[in-house]
Order: structure tokens, then sequence, then C-alpha cells
């Protein structure tokens, strides 16, 4: 049997960020990630990092490349009912964001850890995470391995195999299933604007998004039982242009898709965030729809705690940091889940209820009308302060 200090199951965005973080402060890990390394480089998801994301990248050693290729925006827009009002971040919450592909932080972030993950590890199972030791067993190549550590991270995503280890009744599950999902595009284009816009319509929500100066990302909301099949290029380029102000609409350059995908809208959180030497980090422990670009930035946020008090301890002895991590990283997940709940209740069509519709408006327009109120979507939007 095999021996590490901190055993990481799932080598995603999250998985590798704690690997690297702690490496750069002397603490070993494995990490376990059932697919190949390009299979996960390739998977289109996040695009929007806050700067808190930033700064952990660069801290670990990361940050060239995405210093170098990212797009800093100050400020995006919303378009509803025929008008556009700009949020001005950097003027209204100090910060702004990078446009930096998570495909890109998946590339940086494997060749920065190397032959730290084991690609293809197949049949993970978590053996043991409340003795004396954690244990965890897996299969590469058709040969059973087993590796002992002090702690487990379950980095393994929504469907991962380290939450469903944990007892039914030590965990409680609070989730929120919307009736719609995102049809993504990827597309070699122009962008229609320098800025994201968010657009609330009558037809449905629209994002215009980006990768790069010469590579869009849109989505449009759709029921939640499509499938691309319904979805040619064509009917989402025109979809598109029918849920943007005209002069938007008018810039919308179609290509052929690289890439397009459905992704259910869902929030999701379960507490706690640690069962013994057990932690949970990420999407195995929380989910928020896309809307305001949440995911990944929580995810982040969680290995910053997590990171900081696993050094601590390897260092000292000392579990102070260890004992408050579900505390503290629950308490910023929380209102990330309220914010993605808010942005999404706020610029989506989820009934035929005309009332609905005329409160989304007042309630845009007045935002467009106070500073205040501007003000708390710029904050929440750039990422609140850890220790919020
Ligand atoms: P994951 O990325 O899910 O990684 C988990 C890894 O664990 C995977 O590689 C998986 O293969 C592996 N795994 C699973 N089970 C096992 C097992 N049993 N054994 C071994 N390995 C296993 N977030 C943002 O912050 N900004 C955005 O702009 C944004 N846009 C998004 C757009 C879309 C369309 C979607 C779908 C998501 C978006 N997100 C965004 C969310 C973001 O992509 C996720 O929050 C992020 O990927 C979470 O990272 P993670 O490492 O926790 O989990
Ligand atoms: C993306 O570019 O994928 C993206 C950007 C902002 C969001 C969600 C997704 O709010």
């Amino acid at each position: 049997m095999s021996k590490t200090q901190v055993i990481i199951v799932g080598g995603g965005p999250s998985g590798l960020m704690l690997s690297q973080s702690l490496h750069r402060h002397g603490v070993d890990s494995v990490v376990l990630e059932r697919q190949t390394r390009d299979y996960v480089a390739a998977r289109i998801r996040a695009g929007l990092l806050e700067w808190g994301t930033v700064e952990l990248l660069k801290e670990a050693g990361v940050g060239e490349r995405m210093i170098r290729e990212g797009l800093v925006h100050t400020g995006f827009e919303l378009a509803f009912d025929g008008r556009r009002h700009r949020v001005d971040l950097e003027g209204l919450a100090g910060k702004s964001v990078l446009v930096y592909g998570q495909t890109e932080i998946q590339k940086d972030l494997a060749e920065a850890v190397g032959a730290r993950a084991i690609w293809e590890a197949k049949e993970v199972a978590i053996l043991d995470s409340e003795g004396k030791s954690a244990r965890v067993a897996y299969t590469k190549e058709g040969v059973r391995h087993e590796i002992q550590a002090e702690f487990i991270v379950g980095c393994d995503g929504y469907h991962g195999v380290s939450r469903a280890s944990v007892p039914k009744d030590r965990i409680v599950e609070h989730e929120r299933i919307y009736p719609s999902g995102w049809l993504g595009i990827l597309a070699n284009v122009p962008p229609v604007s320098d800025e994201l816009v968010y657009a609330n319509h009558a037809r449905g929500f629209a994002l215009c998004s980006m990768r790069s100066k010469t590579r869009s990302r849109y989505y449009v909301q759709c029921p939640i039982d499509d499938t691309l099949a319904d979805w040619p290029d064509e009917r989402v380029w025109d979809e598109l242009r029918l849920r943007l102000p005209p002069e938007l609409a008018a810039n919308v350059v179609s290509g052929p898709s690289l890439e397009k995908s459905i992704a259910p809208l869902r929030s999701f959180v379960a507490e706690p965030m640690r069962f013994g030497r057990l932690f949970l980090v990420g999407d195995a422990a929380h989910i928020v729809p896309p809307t305001g670009a949440k995911g990944l930035n929580l995810a982040a946020a969680d290995v910053r705690v997590l990171y900081r008090g696993l050094v601590e301890y390897f260092r000292t002895g000392s579990t102070t940091l260890l004992d408050e991590y579900s505390t503290r990283a629950l308490a910023r997940v929380w209102k990330a889940t309220r914010f993605s709940w808010w942005f999404t209740s706020l610029t989506h069509k989820f009934t035929d209820d005309a009332f609905a519709y005329k409160l989304q408006l007042a309630e845009l327009t007045y935002l467009a009308q106070s500073q205040a109120a501007s003000q708390v979507m710029a904050e929440n939007y750039v990422g609140l302060p850890f220790d919020a």
C-alpha cells in the first residue's frame, strides 16, 4: 500500500488547484481522476473568474498564461424591455473579473500537477475515513491499488463517489431544480460586444459571453426536456437574435458550432462539508445555476480555506483551521447560492404569468435607476470577501 498526506478524489479544477496549492506549501497529495487528462480539459464549462480565483491561481504558480491571455472586464450589461443597462463593476465594487476558460485553467493546472495526478483511475472507493488514517482503493489498467493518507478530499463533482459514501443520516441536502436548461454554443466568431450581456426577454433568457476576441460563447434558456436534436445551429443563432435588443442582434456573427451542450439549472447544498477525515470541495458539495458564474469561483474559495487548514495541520499539528472549514465555506456558499438563485429568477422565464414578467421588469428598471441596487449586484458579481 502506498502512502501520501492527502488523497484527492477528482481531477477537475478544484482537485488540481488543491493539489497544486498544497504542493507549493510542501504538502504531498495524490489526485485520482477517472477520466483521461484530455477528456477533462476538453469539457467546455466556466469562463468567468472572480479576482479572488485569479489570485489563488497566481499563488499556486499557474497564473502566467492566464494573466497574458485572459480578458479583464470592468463591467457587464443587462438587457431588458428593449433597453440596456451597464453595471460598472470597477466603479461600484472596486474590482474587475477575468474572462479565461475553464478548459485553459485545466490545461495549466494539469501541466503543473504532473505525475501527482493519476488519470483513468477507475472504481475509486473510500475504504476508511473515520479511523486512525484514511484509505482509498482504485483500479488502474485492471490492477487494484490502495493508498493510505491522513485525509481524503472529495473534489469529484456532483455525481462523484465522495458525497455518496457519507451515510444519509449524517448529511442534509438542500435542492432546487429549475424547469429550464441552458443551451450553450461555442463558435469562432467575434463577440457581439466587448462585455458580457445578460438578456431578459419575453421568449426567455439569453447570455452573450466569450472566450477571446475571436471566440464567442452564447447561451439561450431552453425547456429542460429539449435535446441537441431540437437545436440545429441555425435555430440557436435565430433564437439568440430574437432575444437581444436590435442593435446587439445586428452584431451577432454566426458560424459553425465548435461545441453545443445543454446544462440543467440546479441549486444544491450539502451540509456539513466535513465527515471525519473526509472533506467535500466544489461541485461535490454544492451546485449553483450558472447565471452569475459562481460555480468554479465557489470551488476555488473552498480550496483556499481548506488548503490553508491542511498546511497549518501538517506544519504545526493544529486542527483549528480544519475544524472551521465547513462553517466558513458554507457561509460563503449560501451567499453565492442566494445570489445565483436571485439572478436566475430576475432574468429567466419560468412561467407564462404576465405578473411575474412585470415584476422582473420593475426590478430591472429599479436596478438601472438605483446606485444602491446596482452596487449590491456588483459586489456579489465580483465575489464577496473571503471572510464574510
Ligand atoms: P468538476 O469540474 O465536476 O470536476 C470533478 C471531477 O471529478 C471530474 O473531472 C470527474 O471526472 C471526476 N470524478 C467524478 N467522479 C469520480 C470518481 N468516482 N472517481 C474519480 N474521479 C471522479 N462556474 C463559474 O465559476 N463561472 C462560469 O462562468 C461557469 N459557467 C458554467 C457554464 C456551464 C455551462 C456549466 C455546466 C458550469 C459552469 N460553471 C461556471 C460551473 C463550473 O464549471 C463548476 O462549478 C466547476 O467545474 C466545479 O469544479 P469541480 O472541480 O468542483 O468539479
Ligand atoms: C461562460 O462564459 O460560460 C459564462 C459566463 C458568465 C456566466 C455564466 C457562464 O454567468
